[in-house]
Protein backbone atom coordinates (compact mmCIF):
# COMPACT_ATOMS: atom_id res chain seq x y z
CA UNK A 1 0.00 0.00 0.00
CA UNK A 2 1.53 3.60 -1.23
CA UNK A 3 1.59 6.55 1.62
CA UNK A 4 -2.13 8.89 1.17
CA UNK A 5 -3.38 11.54 2.97
CA UNK A 6 -7.19 11.19 2.27
CA UNK A 7 -9.21 14.29 3.20
CA UNK A 8 -12.83 14.76 2.46
CA UNK A 9 -15.29 17.54 4.07
CA UNK A 10 -18.37 17.30 2.24
CA UNK A 11 -21.19 17.01 4.48
CA UNK A 12 -23.89 13.74 2.73
CA UNK A 13 -26.83 14.83 3.59
CA UNK A 14 -29.11 11.51 2.47
CA UNK A 15 -32.47 10.05 2.34
CA UNK A 16 -35.93 11.61 1.42
CA UNK A 17 -37.01 13.92 2.63
CA UNK A 18 -33.82 15.81 3.50
CA UNK A 19 -34.12 19.06 1.02
CA UNK A 20 -36.15 20.65 3.94
CA UNK A 21 -32.75 20.13 5.75
CA UNK A 22 -31.51 22.84 3.36
CA UNK A 23 -32.36 26.09 6.08
CA UNK A 24 -29.84 24.83 8.34
CA UNK A 25 -26.80 23.90 6.02
CA UNK A 26 -26.72 27.66 4.37
CA UNK A 27 -25.20 30.40 6.32
CA UNK A 28 -28.47 32.76 7.11
CA UNK A 29 -26.29 36.59 6.43
CA UNK A 30 -25.73 35.27 2.74
CA UNK A 31 -27.42 35.83 -0.59
CA UNK A 32 -27.74 32.61 -2.56
CA UNK A 33 -27.89 31.95 -5.58
CA UNK A 34 -29.56 28.75 -6.98
CA UNK A 35 -27.93 27.21 -10.10
CA UNK A 36 -30.13 24.55 -12.46
CA UNK A 37 -30.33 22.86 -15.71
CA UNK A 38 -32.48 23.15 -18.48
CA UNK A 39 -35.50 22.80 -16.32
CA UNK A 40 -36.18 19.04 -15.02
CA UNK A 41 -36.06 20.29 -11.50
CA UNK A 42 -39.62 22.46 -12.30
CA UNK A 43 -41.01 19.45 -13.99
CA UNK A 44 -40.06 16.88 -10.79
CA UNK A 45 -41.10 19.49 -7.63
CA UNK A 46 -37.14 19.29 -6.59
CA UNK A 47 -37.35 23.54 -7.94
CA UNK A 48 -40.31 24.21 -5.32
CA UNK A 49 -38.88 22.02 -2.57
CA UNK A 50 -35.79 23.71 -2.60
CA UNK A 51 -37.24 26.90 -2.82
CA UNK A 52 -39.91 26.02 -0.20
CA UNK A 53 -36.77 25.20 2.25
CA UNK A 54 -34.77 28.41 1.62
CA UNK A 55 -38.06 31.04 1.91
CA UNK A 56 -37.50 34.18 3.63
CA UNK A 57 -33.68 33.89 2.09
CA UNK A 58 -32.36 36.46 -0.17
CA UNK A 59 -31.73 34.17 -3.13
CA UNK A 60 -31.47 34.24 -6.59
CA UNK A 61 -30.80 32.13 -9.52
CA UNK A 62 -29.41 31.42 -12.86
CA UNK A 63 -31.30 28.20 -14.94
CA UNK A 64 -29.94 26.86 -18.34
CA UNK A 65 -26.85 25.02 -17.46
CA UNK A 66 -26.37 22.60 -20.28
CA UNK A 67 -24.99 19.29 -19.74
CA UNK A 68 -21.21 18.91 -21.10
CA UNK A 69 -21.98 22.56 -19.47
CA UNK A 70 -20.15 25.62 -21.27
CA UNK A 71 -17.37 28.12 -20.53
CA UNK A 72 -19.83 30.31 -21.76
CA UNK A 73 -22.79 29.81 -20.08
CA UNK A 74 -20.66 29.52 -17.05
CA UNK A 75 -19.21 33.10 -17.36
CA UNK A 76 -22.67 34.49 -17.81
CA UNK A 77 -23.47 32.66 -14.35
CA UNK A 78 -20.09 34.34 -12.79
CA UNK A 79 -20.86 38.10 -14.01
CA UNK A 80 -24.48 37.23 -12.41
CA UNK A 81 -23.26 35.99 -8.87
CA UNK A 82 -20.62 38.91 -9.07
CA UNK A 83 -23.42 41.71 -10.19
CA UNK A 84 -25.80 40.43 -7.64
CA UNK A 85 -23.24 40.14 -4.85
CA UNK A 86 -24.41 36.13 -4.33
CA UNK A 87 -22.03 34.39 -1.31
CA UNK A 88 -23.21 30.96 -1.77
CA UNK A 89 -23.91 28.88 -4.48
CA UNK A 90 -25.78 25.83 -4.56
CA UNK A 91 -26.16 23.53 -7.60
CA UNK A 92 -29.20 21.56 -7.96
CA UNK A 93 -29.23 18.93 -10.63
CA UNK A 94 -26.95 16.43 -12.23
CA UNK A 95 -23.22 16.38 -12.50
CA UNK A 96 -23.28 19.06 -15.47
CA UNK A 97 -24.74 21.40 -12.95
CA UNK A 98 -22.42 20.63 -10.42
CA UNK A 99 -19.22 20.78 -12.28
CA UNK A 100 -20.65 23.76 -14.14
CA UNK A 101 -21.60 25.81 -10.90
CA UNK A 102 -17.86 24.79 -9.25
CA UNK A 103 -16.11 26.41 -12.00
CA UNK A 104 -18.84 29.96 -11.62
CA UNK A 105 -17.15 29.56 -7.84
CA UNK A 106 -14.00 30.08 -9.12
CA UNK A 107 -14.77 32.31 -12.10
CA UNK A 108 -16.72 34.50 -10.14
CA UNK A 109 -14.11 35.85 -7.85
CA UNK A 110 -11.53 35.46 -10.21
CA UNK A 111 -9.35 38.20 -10.42
CA UNK A 112 -6.21 37.38 -12.69
CA UNK A 113 -7.88 37.50 -16.49
CA UNK A 114 -9.63 34.86 -18.38
CA UNK A 115 -10.42 31.69 -15.61
CA UNK A 116 -10.20 29.71 -18.56
CA UNK A 117 -6.55 29.12 -18.17
CA UNK A 118 -7.36 27.17 -15.29
CA UNK A 119 -8.78 24.04 -17.34
CA UNK A 120 -5.41 24.36 -19.41
CA UNK A 121 -3.77 24.19 -16.13
CA UNK A 122 -1.48 27.08 -16.53
CA UNK A 123 -2.97 29.10 -13.50
CA UNK A 124 -4.34 28.46 -9.98
CA UNK A 125 -7.43 27.94 -8.38
CA UNK A 126 -7.05 30.47 -5.06
CA UNK A 127 -10.38 31.49 -4.23
CA UNK A 128 -13.59 30.09 -4.59
CA UNK A 129 -16.98 31.05 -3.53
CA UNK A 130 -18.68 28.37 -1.00
CA UNK A 131 -21.45 26.11 -2.71
CA UNK A 132 -23.41 22.99 -1.98
CA UNK A 133 -25.34 21.00 -3.80
CA UNK A 134 -29.19 19.22 -4.10
CA UNK A 135 -28.54 15.99 -6.44
CA UNK A 136 -30.39 14.38 -9.20
CA UNK A 137 -28.67 12.19 -11.22
CA UNK A 138 -26.10 9.76 -9.60
CA UNK A 139 -23.34 9.14 -12.02
CA UNK A 140 -20.28 11.76 -12.00
CA UNK A 141 -19.32 11.96 -7.50
CA UNK A 142 -19.20 15.58 -8.36
CA UNK A 143 -21.04 16.23 -5.31
CA UNK A 144 -18.43 14.48 -3.03
CA UNK A 145 -15.30 15.59 -5.34
CA UNK A 146 -12.56 18.31 -6.20
CA UNK A 147 -13.20 17.96 -9.93
CA UNK A 148 -15.18 19.55 -12.63
CA UNK A 149 -15.28 19.21 -16.42
CA UNK A 150 -16.25 22.36 -18.26
CA UNK A 151 -16.62 22.45 -22.22
CA UNK A 152 -15.61 25.53 -25.05
CA UNK A 153 -17.93 26.21 -27.57
CA UNK A 154 -15.79 28.50 -29.30
CA UNK A 155 -12.68 26.10 -29.25
CA UNK A 156 -14.20 22.66 -28.98
CA UNK A 157 -12.45 21.56 -25.73
CA UNK A 158 -13.69 19.37 -23.18
CA UNK A 159 -11.06 19.51 -19.78
CA UNK A 160 -10.97 18.98 -16.25
CA UNK A 161 -10.21 21.07 -13.26
CA UNK A 162 -9.63 19.76 -9.34
CA UNK A 163 -9.52 21.90 -6.39
CA UNK A 164 -10.29 21.58 -2.59
CA UNK A 165 -11.73 24.72 -2.87
CA UNK A 166 -14.36 23.89 -4.64
CA UNK A 167 -15.48 20.40 -3.12
CA UNK A 168 -19.31 21.42 -1.83
CA UNK A 169 -19.40 22.22 1.95
CA UNK A 170 -22.63 19.80 1.73
CA UNK A 171 -24.86 17.78 -0.46
CA UNK A 172 -28.10 16.65 -0.56
CA UNK A 173 -28.77 13.23 -1.64
CA UNK A 174 -32.69 12.26 -1.63
CA UNK A 175 -32.91 9.41 -3.74
CA UNK A 176 -36.45 10.18 -4.34
CA UNK A 177 -35.14 13.34 -7.11
CA UNK A 178 -33.83 10.31 -9.11
CA UNK A 179 -37.38 8.73 -9.45
CA UNK A 180 -37.80 11.50 -12.84
CA UNK A 181 -34.67 10.71 -15.00
CA UNK A 182 -35.21 9.24 -18.33
CA UNK A 183 -34.14 5.78 -18.91
CA UNK A 184 -31.13 6.85 -20.59
CA UNK A 185 -29.91 8.87 -17.87
CA UNK A 186 -30.41 5.67 -14.83
CA UNK A 187 -28.09 3.94 -17.69
CA UNK A 188 -25.38 6.43 -17.80
CA UNK A 189 -25.36 6.65 -14.46
CA UNK A 190 -24.42 3.04 -14.01
CA UNK A 191 -21.58 2.89 -16.19
CA UNK A 192 -20.41 6.21 -15.63
CA UNK A 193 -20.29 4.84 -11.90
CA UNK A 194 -18.86 1.88 -12.59
CA UNK A 195 -15.98 2.63 -15.17
CA UNK A 196 -14.93 5.51 -12.07
CA UNK A 197 -14.62 2.19 -10.18
CA UNK A 198 -12.97 0.50 -12.83
CA UNK A 199 -10.16 3.28 -13.67
CA UNK A 200 -9.16 3.35 -9.90
CA UNK A 201 -8.78 -0.21 -9.38
CA UNK A 202 -7.97 -1.65 -13.38
CA UNK A 203 -4.05 -0.67 -12.38
CA UNK A 204 -1.08 -2.91 -12.90
CA UNK A 205 1.00 -1.04 -10.55
CA UNK A 206 0.63 -1.92 -6.62
CA UNK A 207 -2.14 -3.34 -4.33
CA UNK A 208 -4.03 -2.14 -2.02
CA UNK A 209 -6.26 -5.27 -0.66
CA UNK A 210 -8.83 -3.27 1.31
CA UNK A 211 -9.16 -0.61 -1.37
CA UNK A 212 -9.60 -3.37 -3.55
CA UNK A 213 -12.16 -5.01 -2.27
CA UNK A 214 -14.25 -1.74 -1.25
CA UNK A 215 -13.94 -1.09 -4.91
CA UNK A 216 -15.20 -4.47 -5.82
CA UNK A 217 -17.96 -3.91 -3.42
CA UNK A 218 -19.72 -1.53 -5.40
CA UNK A 219 -19.04 -3.40 -8.54
CA UNK A 220 -21.16 -5.85 -7.53
CA UNK A 221 -23.92 -4.09 -5.90
CA UNK A 222 -24.20 -2.06 -9.36
CA UNK A 223 -24.52 -5.19 -11.14
CA UNK A 224 -27.09 -6.52 -8.60
CA UNK A 225 -28.95 -3.14 -8.58
CA UNK A 226 -28.77 -2.35 -12.66
CA UNK A 227 -31.49 -5.29 -13.50
CA UNK A 228 -33.61 -3.94 -10.56
CA UNK A 229 -33.75 -0.27 -11.38
CA UNK A 230 -34.84 -0.97 -14.69
CA UNK A 231 -37.78 -3.59 -13.81
CA UNK A 232 -39.11 -1.39 -10.38
CA UNK A 233 -38.01 1.97 -11.59
CA UNK A 234 -40.27 3.30 -8.38
CA UNK A 235 -38.53 0.80 -5.77
CA UNK A 236 -36.59 3.51 -3.10
CA UNK A 237 -34.02 1.25 -2.09
CA UNK A 238 -32.71 0.81 -5.40
CA UNK A 239 -32.58 4.07 -6.24
CA UNK A 240 -31.04 4.86 -3.17
CA UNK A 241 -28.07 2.47 -3.45
CA UNK A 242 -27.17 3.40 -7.02
CA UNK A 243 -27.18 7.03 -5.29
CA UNK A 244 -24.52 6.03 -2.48
CA UNK A 245 -22.91 3.89 -5.42
CA UNK A 246 -22.27 6.63 -7.45
CA UNK A 247 -21.10 9.01 -4.80
CA UNK A 248 -18.68 6.44 -2.97
CA UNK A 249 -17.38 5.62 -6.95
CA UNK A 250 -15.68 8.78 -6.65
CA UNK A 251 -15.20 10.37 -3.87
CA UNK A 252 -11.72 9.65 -3.62
CA UNK A 253 -11.58 6.77 -0.95
CA UNK A 254 -11.18 4.12 -3.65
CA UNK A 255 -7.97 5.65 -4.41
CA UNK A 256 -6.45 5.29 -0.65
CA UNK A 257 -3.24 3.72 -0.80
CA UNK A 258 -3.39 2.79 -4.63
CA UNK A 259 -0.13 3.42 -6.47
CA UNK A 260 -1.41 4.30 -9.51
CA UNK A 261 -4.75 5.32 -11.34
CA UNK A 262 -5.57 4.73 -15.25
CA UNK A 263 -7.68 7.23 -16.71
CA UNK A 264 -7.14 6.35 -19.79
CA UNK A 265 -10.88 5.86 -21.14
CA UNK A 266 -12.15 8.98 -19.40
CA UNK A 267 -9.45 10.71 -21.72
CA UNK A 268 -10.46 9.12 -24.41
CA UNK A 269 -14.02 9.60 -24.11
CA UNK A 270 -13.82 13.50 -23.10
CA UNK A 271 -12.50 13.76 -26.19
CA UNK A 272 -15.14 11.58 -27.86
CA UNK A 273 -17.67 13.76 -26.76
CA UNK A 274 -15.99 16.73 -27.64
CA UNK A 275 -16.00 16.10 -31.18
CA UNK A 276 -19.55 13.64 -31.85
CA UNK A 277 -21.53 15.02 -28.48
CA UNK A 278 -21.79 11.24 -27.59
CA UNK A 279 -23.35 11.01 -23.67
CA UNK A 280 -20.55 11.20 -21.53
CA UNK A 281 -21.28 7.38 -19.92
CA UNK A 282 -21.45 6.06 -23.60
CA UNK A 283 -18.40 7.09 -24.75
CA UNK A 284 -16.68 5.29 -21.35
CA UNK A 285 -18.83 1.41 -22.26
CA UNK A 286 -17.34 1.84 -25.79
CA UNK A 287 -13.54 2.68 -24.93
CA UNK A 288 -13.17 0.92 -21.33
CA UNK A 289 -13.02 -2.76 -23.06
CA UNK A 290 -10.87 -1.34 -25.56
CA UNK A 291 -8.37 0.41 -22.83
CA UNK A 292 -8.82 -3.26 -20.84
CA UNK A 293 -7.94 -5.48 -24.53
CA UNK A 294 -5.42 -3.41 -25.87
CA UNK A 295 -3.87 -3.53 -22.20
CA UNK A 296 -4.67 -7.21 -21.48
CA UNK A 297 -0.87 -8.31 -20.64
CA UNK A 298 0.02 -5.52 -18.07
CA UNK A 299 -3.41 -5.53 -16.52
CA UNK A 300 -3.71 -9.46 -16.55
CA UNK A 301 -3.33 -9.84 -12.50
CA UNK A 302 -5.67 -7.33 -12.22
CA UNK A 303 -8.16 -8.17 -14.77
CA UNK A 304 -8.06 -11.75 -13.32
CA UNK A 305 -8.72 -10.92 -9.44
CA UNK A 306 -11.88 -8.50 -11.38
CA UNK A 307 -12.87 -11.93 -13.16
CA UNK A 308 -12.80 -14.01 -10.33
CA UNK A 309 -14.50 -12.01 -7.37
CA UNK A 310 -16.52 -10.16 -9.66
CA UNK A 311 -17.52 -11.93 -12.33
CA UNK A 312 -17.71 -15.34 -10.72
CA UNK A 313 -15.27 -16.58 -13.64
CA UNK A 314 -13.08 -19.63 -12.01
CA UNK A 315 -12.20 -22.25 -14.62
CA UNK A 316 -9.12 -21.38 -16.99
CA UNK A 317 -5.70 -19.99 -16.52
CA UNK A 318 -5.31 -16.20 -15.65
CA UNK A 319 -5.21 -14.93 -19.41
CA UNK A 320 -8.35 -16.95 -20.36
CA UNK A 321 -9.77 -15.44 -17.39
CA UNK A 322 -8.77 -12.21 -17.34
CA UNK A 323 -10.22 -12.15 -21.17
CA UNK A 324 -13.52 -13.58 -19.99
CA UNK A 325 -14.17 -10.68 -17.57
CA UNK A 326 -13.22 -7.95 -20.57
CA UNK A 327 -16.20 -9.80 -22.41
CA UNK A 328 -18.65 -9.61 -19.29
CA UNK A 329 -18.02 -6.08 -18.62
CA UNK A 330 -18.90 -5.83 -22.00
CA UNK A 331 -22.09 -8.01 -21.70
CA UNK A 332 -22.76 -6.15 -18.32
CA UNK A 333 -22.47 -2.51 -20.42
CA UNK A 334 -25.19 -4.15 -22.74
CA UNK A 335 -27.28 -5.35 -20.49
CA UNK A 336 -27.86 -1.84 -18.85
CA UNK A 337 -28.74 -0.93 -22.25
CA UNK A 338 -25.86 1.19 -23.47
CA UNK A 339 -24.10 0.42 -26.61
CA UNK A 340 -20.38 -0.60 -26.63
CA UNK A 341 -19.32 0.07 -30.07
CA UNK A 342 -18.63 3.05 -32.06
CA UNK A 343 -19.97 1.77 -35.46
CA UNK A 344 -23.18 1.89 -33.38
CA UNK A 345 -23.27 5.89 -32.96
CA UNK A 346 -22.19 6.08 -37.05
CA UNK A 347 -18.78 7.16 -36.19
CA UNK A 348 -15.46 5.46 -37.81
CA UNK A 349 -13.41 4.68 -36.01
CA UNK A 350 -9.91 4.92 -37.88
CA UNK A 351 -10.90 8.27 -37.95
CA UNK A 352 -12.24 9.11 -34.55
CA UNK A 353 -8.66 7.38 -33.45
CA UNK A 354 -6.25 9.97 -35.32
CA UNK A 355 -8.79 12.93 -34.04
CA UNK A 356 -8.56 11.70 -30.36
CA UNK A 357 -4.54 11.19 -30.73
CA UNK A 358 -4.24 14.56 -32.68
CA UNK A 359 -6.08 16.42 -30.18
CA UNK A 360 -4.10 14.68 -27.08
CA UNK A 361 -0.89 14.89 -28.34
CA UNK A 362 -1.39 18.65 -28.94
CA UNK A 363 -1.98 19.29 -25.29
CA UNK A 364 1.06 16.67 -24.55
CA UNK A 365 -0.73 14.32 -22.76
CA UNK A 366 -0.24 10.70 -22.44
CA UNK A 367 -2.21 8.25 -20.79
CA UNK A 368 -2.40 4.89 -18.75
CA UNK A 369 -1.26 4.20 -15.35
CA UNK A 370 2.26 4.26 -16.87
CA UNK A 371 1.50 7.82 -18.80
CA UNK A 372 3.15 6.00 -21.83
CA UNK A 373 0.02 5.62 -23.54
CA UNK A 374 0.74 8.13 -26.84
CA UNK A 375 -0.50 8.84 -30.16
CA UNK A 376 0.08 5.13 -32.09
CA UNK A 377 -1.74 3.12 -28.51
CA UNK A 378 -4.90 5.53 -28.33
CA UNK A 379 -5.43 4.82 -32.48
CA UNK A 380 -5.06 1.15 -31.78
CA UNK A 381 -7.53 1.39 -28.70
CA UNK A 382 -10.04 3.52 -30.23
CA UNK A 383 -9.65 0.93 -33.59
CA UNK A 384 -10.70 -2.03 -30.85
CA UNK A 385 -14.05 -0.22 -30.30
CA UNK A 386 -14.97 -0.11 -34.11
O1 LIG B 1 -30.71 19.99 -17.42
P1 LIG B 1 -31.86 19.32 -16.77
O2 LIG B 1 -33.18 19.79 -17.24
O3 LIG B 1 -31.76 19.28 -15.27
O4 LIG B 1 -31.84 17.77 -17.29
C1 LIG B 1 -30.75 16.89 -17.06
C2 LIG B 1 -29.92 16.65 -18.31
O5 LIG B 1 -30.66 16.83 -19.46
C3 LIG B 1 -31.32 15.54 -16.79
N1 LIG B 1 -31.66 15.31 -15.38
C4 LIG B 1 -30.86 15.44 -14.29
N2 LIG B 1 -31.52 15.07 -13.18
C5 LIG B 1 -32.78 14.72 -13.57
C6 LIG B 1 -32.87 14.87 -14.96
N3 LIG B 1 -33.99 14.60 -15.65
C7 LIG B 1 -35.06 14.16 -14.95
N4 LIG B 1 -35.02 13.94 -13.60
C8 LIG B 1 -33.90 14.21 -12.88
N5 LIG B 1 -33.87 13.95 -11.57
O6 LIG B 1 -30.29 14.62 -17.15
C9 LIG B 1 -29.56 15.18 -18.24
C10 LIG B 1 -28.09 14.93 -18.04
O7 LIG B 1 -27.62 15.63 -16.91
P2 LIG B 1 -26.05 15.82 -16.64
O8 LIG B 1 -25.90 16.60 -15.39
O9 LIG B 1 -25.39 16.31 -17.87
O10 LIG B 1 -25.55 14.30 -16.42
P3 LIG B 1 -24.41 13.72 -15.53
O11 LIG B 1 -24.73 13.80 -14.10
O12 LIG B 1 -24.14 12.39 -16.11
O13 LIG B 1 -23.15 14.69 -15.78
C11 LIG B 1 -22.33 14.57 -16.91
C12 LIG B 1 -21.21 15.60 -16.88
O14 LIG B 1 -20.34 15.37 -15.76
C13 LIG B 1 -18.98 15.27 -16.22
C14 LIG B 1 -19.16 14.73 -17.61
O15 LIG B 1 -18.00 14.90 -18.40
C15 LIG B 1 -20.34 15.53 -18.11
O16 LIG B 1 -19.93 16.82 -18.52
N6 LIG B 1 -18.19 14.47 -15.27
C16 LIG B 1 -17.88 15.03 -14.09
C17 LIG B 1 -17.09 14.37 -13.17
C18 LIG B 1 -16.75 14.97 -11.88
N7 LIG B 1 -17.09 16.22 -11.63
O17 LIG B 1 -16.13 14.32 -11.03
C19 LIG B 1 -16.53 13.05 -13.43
C20 LIG B 1 -17.18 12.36 -14.57
O18 LIG B 1 -16.29 11.39 -15.04
C21 LIG B 1 -17.61 13.23 -15.68
O19 LIG B 1 -16.53 13.51 -16.56
ZN1 LIG C 1 -17.17 9.75 -15.68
Amino acid sequence: MTNFTYFNPVKVVFGKGMIAELKGLIPADVKVMLTYGGGSIKKNGVYDQVRAALAGRALTEFGGIEPNPRYETCMSAAAQARAEGAGFLLAVGGGSVLDATKFIAVASVYAAGDPWGIMEGRQPVTAALPLGSVLTLPATGSEMNTFAVISRASTGEKLAFASPLVYPKFSILDPETTFSLPARQVENGIVDTFVHVMEQYMCAIGSAPLTERQAEAVLLTLIEEAPKVKLHPDDYDVRANLMWCATTGLNGSLGCGVAAQDWATHMIGHELTALYGIDHARTLAVIMPAVHRHEIRRKQARLAQCAGRVWGITQGDAAARAAQGVDKMEAFFRSVGVPTRLSEYKVDAAEAGRQVAARLAKRGVKIGEYGDLGGQEVQEIVLLAK
